[in-house]
């Protein structure tokens, strides 16, 4: 898989035009959803390199990450004279570069695309990495290729327009990739203060989150290996994700992966001896954070099978990542369904 450029970006027209001035282009679109439409394109408007590209729009949140959303982009890059010299800007959240990446993927066998992600969710993951998709026949990211972007552009500038809730999203997964790092960086985000929050910092530690993303990346770009690292805290997050979502109580995707995290990270106590002290500081944190999702004993059922019809799963095998340490990755690691019970014990009264 070809490398993508991540840009820090300290000034977004220079970086916006070096990231560009990389892609040879006969035309520039940029999509946005609604909400980017309004809150977004503004900061990019009087940028002159972009008078003339075309905008497309489509409707905003994970509801229209859909097939119809992806016939209005190819339709609209068709009709408004794109060609394969074309170059798309997904401007937006995760919904956005995947269902943008996945458009350029495909539009006449593929267009160069740069992603500027304007979620931290999407900074730290979704803008990065290659995965591009949409959501199909009621499945999660059912249909997509690996593709990634030419260029990232990350600019916290956009960070300032989102509330506590979706600041907490996006650091969930900073906090997985502190966990699968080093302690140094790990304490460094449990001492970050969510509640009033320094931009520099925040910027600071994008930076460091992004590039453990990207080197794992390198080693594996189609998730055979090491890659999986990076699902820790999913396997049980999805699975609260989809009961949320089922009782009508939705839950931000990065609240579900903290609470997975505690889950998981119980686990790797248990099972393959990640220190007490560095669970419980985990936890704390993650509960002075995120609160707290309620679940009752009549739920563990549903939830093992939300667990195991996961796409990551097969045979009905439940995969988890866990760790032994702080950055000491166990992959492919199992767990029975007594052991996953004693766990969702543990996240109700721990
Ligand atoms: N979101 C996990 C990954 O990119 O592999």
């Amino acid at each position: 898989m070809k490398k993508q450029k991540i840009i820090i970006s300290g000034d977004l027209k220079v970086s916006l035009k070096e990231a560009i001035d990389a892609c040879p282009h006969d035309k520039i679109f940029i999509l946005t959803d609604t909400v980017t439409l309004q809150l977004c394109k503004p900061v990019i408007d009087s940028f002159e390199f972009l008078e003339d590209a075309c905008y497309i729009t489509i409707g905003a949140t994970d509801v229209h990450k859909t097939i119809e959303s992806l016939i209005h982009v190819w339709t609209e890059l068709g009709d408004k004279g794109g060609s394969r010299k074309s170059l798309l800007i997904n401007l937006g959240g995760g919904m956005i570069t995947d269902l943008g990446g996945f458009a350029a993927s495909t539009f006449k066998r593929g267009i160069q695309y740069i992603n500027i992600p304007t979620t931290l969710l999407s900074m730290v993951d979704a803008a990065v990495g290659g995965k591009t998709g949409i959501n199909f026949n009621g499945l999660k990211n059912e249909i997509g290729v690996f593709n990634p972007a030419s260029s990232v552009l990350l600019d916290t500038l956009f960070l300032r327009t989102l509330d506590y809730a979706n600041i907490c999203s996006g650091y969930a997964e900073m906090l997985k990739h502190g966990l699968i790092s080093t302690t140094e960086h790990w304490s460094d985000l449990l001492q970050f203060d969510l509640n009033e929050v320094d931009y520099a910092q925040l910027q600071e530690l994008v930076a460091h989150s992004v590039h453990i993303k990207e080197q794992i990346v390198e080693q594996d770009p189609y998730e055979q290996s090491i890659r999986k690292a990076l699902n820790l805290g999913h396997t049980v997050g999805h699975a609260f994700e989809s009961l949320a979502l089922a009782q009508n109580r939705p839950v931000l995707h990065g609240y579900a992966v903290a609470w997975g995290c505690i889950c998981e990270l119980y686990l790797s106590a248990t099972k393959v001896g990640f220190p007490m002290d560095k669970l419980r500081q985990t936890i704390q944190f993650i509960k002075e954070s995120y609160g707290q999702f309620i679940i009752t004993c009549k739920e563990y059922d549903q939830l093992y099978e939300f667990m195991k019809h996961d796409k990551k799963n097969s045979s009905g095998i439940i995969n988890f990542t866990l760790l032994g340490e702080i950055g000491d990755i166990r992959i492919n690691q199992t767990a029975t369904k007594e052991e996953i019970f004693e766990m969702f014990d543990f996240f109700r009264e721990g």
